[in-house]
């Protein structure tokens, strides 16, 4: 039987939350070992903190967005190399480039890692881009947030966590936190959102440090976070 491809966009900051997490990347490379038995895995890894500090000292230096942009995906690369890292024995080889070169290398290998591609976005969009490309039909989104809030939870005590929500609600609430900076902080990228709705990919959200909850959305259970479909 053929394996149902799951895309992954793992936040930065759960990879390196200060210094590198290796214990941290070496259990998550465990997790996607053991289910790639069943599933092949696409994985876009964000950033992070360092993305943020790049982005901030290449825009002081050329007063650039796009270069900020293109210093921040660097920190994108470092990351995915992490990961490989840690699953270097089943995965592809290398990082690819490009979409092309990342679908080709999943026919034949169970384990894909990219990092970001092209400045003016982020690695949300990557990962929803990159599912479309090789006919990925979920995308679980693994951040330091449990899954989608009415409002901030940080700033609104009333914020409630959403456990299901529709395509376009997401899109709106994205929408709102859109500022096109680099190393700025979306919920889930709002062009990501608008992917998701365009090809009528299921988004999952969950909280990176909840490991259960990974497995259950990699195996369809029911987890703590939020589910986004049609
Ligand atoms: P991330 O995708 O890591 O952003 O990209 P994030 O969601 O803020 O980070 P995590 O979740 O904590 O890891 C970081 C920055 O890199 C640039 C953008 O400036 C983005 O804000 N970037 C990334 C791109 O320009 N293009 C890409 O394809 C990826």
């Amino acid at each position: 039987m053929k394996k149902q491809i799951i895309t992954l966009s793992i936040g930065g900051s759960l990879l390196v939350p200060d210094i590198p997490d290796v214990d941290y990347i070496k259990k998550i490379a465990k997790i996607f070992r053991k289910h790639s038995k069943k599933y092949k895995f696409a994985i876009v890894t964000g950033g992070g903190a360092d993305a943020r500090v790049y982005a901030r000292a290449m825009r002081q230096i050329y007063k650039n967005e796009f270069l900020a942009d293109q210093g921040a995906i660097l920190s994108t690369w470092q990351n995915a190399y992490l990961v490989l890292a840690a699953l270097q024995d089943i995965s592809y080889k290398k990082l690819p480039q490009s979409f092309d070169e990342a679908a080709e290398a999943l026919d034949h290998n169970d384990i894909v890692i990219m990092g970001g591609t092209i400045p003016g976005t982020t690695t949300d969009t990557v990962a929803v881009l990159l599912a479309e490309r090789i006919d990925s039909k979920r995308v679980i989104n693994v951040s330091n947030v449990d899954g989608i809030y009415t409002r901030d939870p940080k700033k609104d005590k009333k914020a409630k966590k959403l456990s299901l929500m529709k395509h376009e609600d997401l899109a709106k609430l994205a929408a709102e936190k859109d500022t096109r900076k680099a190393g700025e902080n979306f919920v889930f990228d709002v062009l990501a959102s608008k992917l998701l709705h365009r090809s009528g990919i299921e988004g999952h959200f969950i909280s990176g440090k909840k490991l259960n909850d990974l497995e259950n959305a990699i195996i369809c259970k029911k987890h703590n976070g939020t589910v986004v479909r049609k």
